[in-house]
């Protein structure tokens, strides 16, 4: 593999790597775009303050993230079908990530499933639980997660409809692909990828398939969400999923102040401050803009975390520097683990520490606890004056 410096340069070998139908799904927003795209272009709105002649020795990007000690405020993201991202690609994730000392976050719409997560791993992961019509089914999900020994679980919020993506629909996305003149001869180039699938069994969704009632053969996925999902979700209900889980408890895809006190009051232990990496509901700002109003309103009441558009240590740096106390990356390991597999991951987790830990430094700080909104440059407007 060429040097890899960047996720830029996973990101290009990932693309050249996957078939079309999976990149585009992965690097795809809903609708228009806009929110996918100001996701990451509001990060650069923020500067850094360039400070000098401060001791930079023994620095540590450690931190706490729900309680459990991480070795940079940084989680792998639930991210559906990375499995056909590349063979056995959730394992591979997870592997990476144990490793490594970051959590990682097993999504409902995995191909591999729980258990076999669970044994190919030795250190407790978090589970990502969509919320489904089916009691019954989420009642024996929640028991799998607790039988597999995950340390937390992430409800989330904002997809009981689901954003429209074009290019999935043109696409055909399914799990594993459906046989097409055009997937084919796209398939038949990527061999890599293809042998990694002949390879393996875990083609399908893990978790689901064999599990819920009726659901033999689950490839659509938005069929299936169409059909599933609880669209008549509600604060009531997320507090009954709240109680049916003894440990930590993370609620994922809150945008709003009122909705952030909402979560602290059904008894939340955290909060991730998302968009749904601009998958959802297009035309809303990004996530980075969010934060302060959401800080201002909880944030001395509940630990909140931020994903969606984070590409950099820089990044991970700015959102820190804004209040959250942790940090998710979708695509960004995804990229890496196209590109490489599990050495891919590590591969985008040691250029988001470095950046993070360099970055860090170069502001003056030696230690990520202590870093504060001292270190940034806040353009008056960012948050928004709204009417
Ligand atoms: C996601 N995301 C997501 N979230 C979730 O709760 N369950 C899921 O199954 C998925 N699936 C999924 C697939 C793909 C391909 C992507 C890119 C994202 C959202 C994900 O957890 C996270 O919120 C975003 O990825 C964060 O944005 P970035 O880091 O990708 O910009």
């Amino acid at each position: 593999m060429a040097k890899i410096t960047n996720i830029q340069d996973l990101k290009d070998i990932y693309k050249r790597r996957t078939p079309k139908m999976f990149f585009d799904y992965a690097e795809s927003g809903s609708w228009s775009e806009q929110t996918f795209r100001e996701n990451t272009s509001d990060f650069d709105k923020l500067y850094f303050k360039q400070r000098i002649a401060i001791d930079m020795t023994n620095r540590t990007t450690a931190a706490k993230m729900i309680g459990q000690d991480v070795a940079m405020p940084v989680a792998l993201a639930p991210v559906g079908l990375t499995g056909m991202q590349c063979a056995d690609g959730e394992i591979k994730a997870a592997r990476a990530a144990e490793k490594f000392g970051v959590p990682f976050t097993l999504s409902t719409m995995s191909i591999c499933s729980i258990e076999d997560v669970a044994e190919h791993t030795e250190k407790p992961f978090w589970f990502q639980v969509y919320t489904l019509k089916d009691d019954d089914f989420m009642r024996r999900l929640l028991d799998r997660a607790k039988a597999a020994k995950c340390s937390a679980i992430v409800i989330t919020v904002d997809l009981q409809v689901q954003g429209q993506r074009h290019k999935d629909i043109k696409n055909g996305l399914s799990a594993p692909p459906k046989l097409t003149p055009a997937s084919i001869a796209n398939m038949a180039t990527k061999v890599r990828w293809g042998l990694g699938m002949l390879g393996t069994k875990r083609r399908f969704f893990g978790n689901i398939v064999g599990h819920a009632k009726e659901v033999a053969d689950a490839s659509s996925l938005s069929s299936w969400i169409a059909e599933a999902f609880d669209h008549s979700l509600d604060w009531t209900r997320i507090k009954e999923l709240i109680s049916m889980w003894d440990g930590p408890v993370i609620l994922k895809g809150i945008m709003d102040a009122q909705d952030a006190r909402k979560a602290v009051e059904v008894g939340a232990d955290a909060i991730i401050v998302s968009n749904h990496g601009g998958r959802q509901l297009d035309g809303t700002i990004s996530s980075i803009r969010a934060l302060p109003a959401i800080m201002d309103a909880v944030g001395d009441k509940i630990e909140v975390h931020l994903d969606s558009g984070i590409r950099s240590g820089q990044d991970v740096l700015k959102a820190v520097a804004m209040g959250a106390s942790g940090t998710m990356i979708g695509r960004a390991f995804v990229y890496g683990l196209g590109a490489g597999g599990e050495a891919g991951v590590t591969q985008a987790l040691e250029v988001i520490h470095k950046e993070l830990d360099t970055t860090m430094a170069l502001c003056g700080h030696r230690d990520i606890a202590k870093v504060d909104r001292d270190i940034l440059m806040i353009p008056r407007d960012f948050a928004g004056d709204w009417l």
